[in-house]
């Protein structure tokens, strides 16, 4: 025999999915299911012990109380993170996982943040709950790129883009200098700075150890990924495995 097998879809408890994905404990599906409230190609599901295969279309063969099923872990959303909410379950405000719908919070694997953008940054965010998707995303040892528009306090100077691309920045309380950095001056208080590490606060530390204030920072660019202009600030959608692949490219 030549080619591959297909291979199989994974299969999963009706109960568990449902729980897993933040409709309820097991006994609040498994009274979704007998009140015929899951249905699977047109037909109500009766058994919440059923094994259900997952497969890629899943969610469009599914509902749940008349909605199509929410999409199966592994799940990754890009969204346009608007200005004046956190990006951490711990920190105070309002926070980036409730601009998604309230069940998700729920989810099993639980959705995070691909690292993270201050309250006062707007931009690209990528949430998953894909871990292994997750570490390539942010390891130092992939270098993916991420790519920030700063407005600045006073005018650049114009020794920061050598200085931040010497590899020899150190900032204040750290121990290793910071990765060589791209400055692209856009203005006299406007810049591009992309960077492949993610301290805390890089953007603004980094300007703030050449003497200038970040008065605005956007995040447009994650490796090969960029936002998408007409994604309006608090809009978001699941990301396609095209734009994953594209990340990394
Ligand atoms: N650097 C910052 O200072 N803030 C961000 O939100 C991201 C990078």
């Amino acid at each position: 025999m030549t080619g591959k097998a297909p291979t199989k879809a994974p299969q999963v408890r009706l109960d568990r999915l449902l729980a897993n994905l933040g409709y309820g404990s097991r006994r609040e599906v498994a009274a979704l299911v007998m009140h015929r409230q899951v249905e699977l190609d047109g037909a109500a599901l009766r058994d919440a012990g059923a094994r259900i295969a997952l497969t890629p279309d899943l969610s469009a063969r599914m509902t749940v109380v008349g909605q199509p099923l929410d999409p199966p872990a592994p799940l990754t959303i890009l969204m346009h993170k608007p200005l004046g909410v956190v990006c951490s379950h711990r920190e105070a405000g309002r926070s980036v996982y409730e601009l998604l719908p309230r069940r998700w919070q729920a989810r099993m694997p639980a959705l995070s943040t691909i690292g993270r953008l201050d309250k006062d940054t707007s931009g690209l965010l990528l949430i998953t709950d894909d871990g292994p998707f997750l570490h390539r995303v942010i390891s130092p040892k992939h270098h993916v790129p991420k790519r920030y528009l700063a407005t600045l306090d006073r005018p650049l100077e114009g020794g920061e883009a050598a200085l931040f691309s010497a590899g020899t920045l150190m900032l204040d309380g750290e121990t290793m200098p910071l990765a060589p950095a791209e400055l692209e001056v856009l203005g006299p208080k406007e810049a591009r700075l992309t960077i492949t590490e993610g301290r805390y606060h890089q953007v603004r530390r980094m300007f703030a150890a050449v003497g200038n204030h970040v008065v605005a920072l956007h995040r447009d660019r994650i490796g090969g990924l960029a936002l998408p202009p007409e994604m309006e600030p608090g809009a978001w959608r699941q990301l396609s495995l095209d734009e994953q692949a594209a990340i990394f490219a």
